[in-house]
């Protein structure tokens, strides 16, 4: 069907074109049974979330040196936590994760639950970040969708209800289309999309491996997705 033609053309996309970014585990260190730290990419996932990977990435590896484990997290005093935080903005995310590091350590043995419904419960960790969790660590077939998937499906399938009220509309044809193997790497692939390709201004639509399926560039209103309702 469509559906798996564009899953397999965005997978084989993002083998060889999508970011290189330090807490994905690559093929080869995969196929030699390696898996993603669920620590690692909570870290990366809480912090990326209002700051652009470029000013995002000293930050994780400043945090996973100083605190190797959520555990050294947890033990760290909370003032400690704020202050090699500052800089990245919006502290109650800060605050939020020592919070939930001290559960972990004090209620889960130290390891993260291993389900999106289980990461839900967990403070400071929403929709988006149990959804990505759950796909990267577990391989649980989640729907991921941030800022950039909704501007890739909204095109794709020309949502006109706008935001906020289409979020439903576009939610529901994300999960139809997202895939049942590989989850992590497929949620990846579509956020790397929207940050390289499908961007908001200008989308490079002759590279873009979903060209063919999107009734946006069909229509040439590409810029007219997602729709927002009038403030
Ligand atoms: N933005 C935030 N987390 C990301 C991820 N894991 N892959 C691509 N873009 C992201």
């Amino acid at each position: 069907s469509n559906y798996d033609e564009m899953r397999a053309r965005l997978l084989h996309w993002y083998d060889s074109e999508g970011r290189t970014l330090p807490w994905r585990i690559r093929p080869e260190d995969r196929a030699a049974g390696k898996n993603a730290d669920p620590y690692a990419i909570w870290l990366s996932e809480i912090m990326l979330q209002q700051t652009t990977v470029a000013h995002g990435t000293p930050y994780w590896h400043k945090f996973l040196n100083e605190f190797p484990t959520v555990t050294d997290l947890a033990n760290a005093e909370r003032e400690t936590v704020l202050s090699l935080w500052a800089g990245l903005g919006y502290y109650a995310r800060a605050r939020n994760l020592h919070k939930c590091a001290v559960i972990i350590r004090d209620d889960y043995n130290g390891q993260f639950p291993n389900s999106e419904a289980e990461l839900l419960k967990l403070p400071g960790i929403g929709a988006y970040t149990a959804a990505t969790m759950a796909a990267i660590c577990f391989d649980e077939a989640t729907n991921i969708v941030d800022g950039n998937v909704e501007r890739v499906i909204s095109r794709i399938f020309t949502i006109e209800e706008p935001l906020p009220k289409g979020r439903k509309d576009i939610r529901k044809m994300a999960g139809a289309l997202a895939s049942p193997q590989r989850t992590g790497d497929y949620g990846q692939a579509l956020m790397d999309l929207g940050a390289m390709i499908c961007t908001p201004r200008s989308p490079n639509c002759s590279k873009c491996v979903w060209q063919d399926y999107c009734s946006a560039f069909a229509a040439k209103t590409q810029l007219e997705y997602p729709k927002k309702a009038p403030k």
